[in-house]
């Protein structure tokens, strides 16, 4: 079966929802933070600024468009529109390629989405309360050290999940985010509003905000970009299902930027709540991946209101993971629901069942598994590496090469709102061309070790 979709958001908002909850994640939350402490703060921030608003944005329009034309999956959305604009057929290999990069990153990011899930009932349980350094880093291993453990809230990630995708676009998705989203954004907010009160705020301005050139390395540029490309959700073709859903009428350019801004947004105020809290203890802001689930939980452990932000935040993790993995998994779920004739529900619980299966790789790597070693790498560093660093960056090139050459620019510059000889349309055609595949690939180049 290869008809279009007919469901569609309810309004521009519901996308920019959808999309932003999608977008905001542990990406945002978990790892923007951190690379920021690795990579010597400022400068880096401003590189990853940059990249979202020179790629990010540009990027985002091609696969939101290019969903919006097809109103397909991924895969039969490049089929499609290849077929259409009489280019290869073989473009289909594009929107595979996206989609195995989605199920990849599902299934590693539903196993650290439920660690999240393990921390919040440990925070509500008051379980940091007093601990020091080794009981928090104990607290961690043995969380991870535990197959089982691990499993069962792997598995309660993606329950929820399949629940929210079985329901539809509409009573799923768009009625989760509507709730889920603005609630987030209170808790964050109050976070950094503590973080201005009682902890070093100023440390943390100064930390994320006064740029350190001599700091910055090629590396962190890189960095920057391909992270500015992993929070927007891009390379996967999930902002192109969420396109897909999106009404004719509606400016792609103006929700697209609505989107980045939110994201990018969530990513500065994640650093103004985690970095006051670390350096008014005095803890490591380079602390590497477990800066939120060992740094944080032992300051909270050491605060009078330790046990509610601990909560607050744990919360505010979950939420931002599950808006994340749903996104992923709609693509997968209307991919099936299109190529193989089954109906939401049976896609919904196969896919899901399937991905499970597969976020195995990744429970076993932090205990049993942890020297089954391929090219020195465990299977979810293999995972992470062949996803984030191969599949992600192929795949925006190729829907940058594809809108920018195999669209027509006429047809794009009206779905766009435009015309072909106006500035913001030239603008991003150009990067959709030119400028987006070639940074792209030296990201690309550069995290496969080429340069
Ligand atoms: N953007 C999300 C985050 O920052 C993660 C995410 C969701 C994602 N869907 C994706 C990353 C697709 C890459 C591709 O946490």
């Amino acid at each position: 079966m290869n008809q279009a979709t007919t469901s569609r958001w309810s309004s521009r908002l519901a996308f920019a929802l959808a999309a932003t909850g999608s977008a905001v994640g542990l990406g945002n939350i978990w790892k923007f933070p951190y690379i920021t402490g690795e990579n010597g703060g400022g400068a880096f921030v401003l590189v990853y600024l940059g990249c979202i608003a020179l790629i990010g944005v540009p990027v985002m329009i091609c696969e939101v468009l290019v969903g919006r034309q097809a109103r397909r999956s991924p895969v039969n959305a490049y089929r499609h529109l290849a077929d259409q604009n009489s280019a290869s057929p073989h473009w289909a290999w594009a929107g595979g390629m996206a989609l195995t990069a989605g199920v990849l990153v599902l299934s590693f990011y539903s196993v650290v989405a439920g660690w999240a899930v393990a921390y919040l009932v440990r925070a509500v349980s008051g379980a940091f309360a007093g601990q020091d350094a080794q009981a928090i880093g104990r607290m961690f291993a043995d969380l991870t050290g535990s197959p089982w453990h691990l499993l069962g809230w792997t598995l309660g990630v993606f329950a929820v999940s399949a629940l929210i995708v079985g329901s539809g676009v509409n009573r799923g998705i768009e009625r989760s985010v509507r709730w889920m989203m603005p609630f987030m954004f209170v808790l964050l907010v109050g976070m950094v509003i503590y973080g201005g009160l009682f902890a070093d705020m100023e440390g943390a301005m100064r930390f994320m905000f006064v740029a350190d050139f001599s700091r910055l390395t090629t590396d962190g540029a890189l960095i920057a970009l391909g992270h500015a490309f992993f929070t927007l959700s891009l390379g996967a073709g999930i902002m192109m299902m969420y396109g897909a859903y999106l009404h004719d009428e509606i400016s792609i350019g103006k929700a697209v930027v609505m989107v980045a801004i939110a994201d990018t947004v969530v990513a500065l105020l994640a650093g103004m709540a985690i970095f006051p809290i670390v350096f008014s203890h005095g803890l490591e802001a380079g602390g590497g991946p477990g800066l939120v689930f060992q740094t944080l939980p032992l300051a909270f452990g050491q605060m009078a209101a330790g046990g509610v932000l601990g909560t607050a935040f744990f919360a505010l993790l979950v939420i931002a993971a599950i808006a994340s993995t749903i996104s992923i998994l709609e693509a997968v779920v209307v991919f099936a629901h299109e190529r193989l004739d089954w109906t939401r529900t049976r896609a919904v619980f196969v896919c899901t069942a399937a991905v499970a299966v597969l976020s195995l790789l990744t429970v076993v790597s932090f205990n049993i598994g942890q020297t089954w070693t391929l090219f020195s790498k465990n299977p979810f560093e293999l995972i992470d590496y062949l996803a984030s660093n191969i599949l992600l960056p192929l795949g925006g090139i190729a829907v940058a090469i594809f809108a920018g050459w195999v669209l027509k620019p006429e047809d794009a510059a009206r779905a766009l709102g435009t015309s072909v000889a106006s500035t913001p349309f030239r603008v991003w055609h150009g990067t959709a061309r030119w400028l987006a595949p070639a940074l792209i690939g030296l990201v690309f180049l550069n995290a496969i070790g080429v340069l």
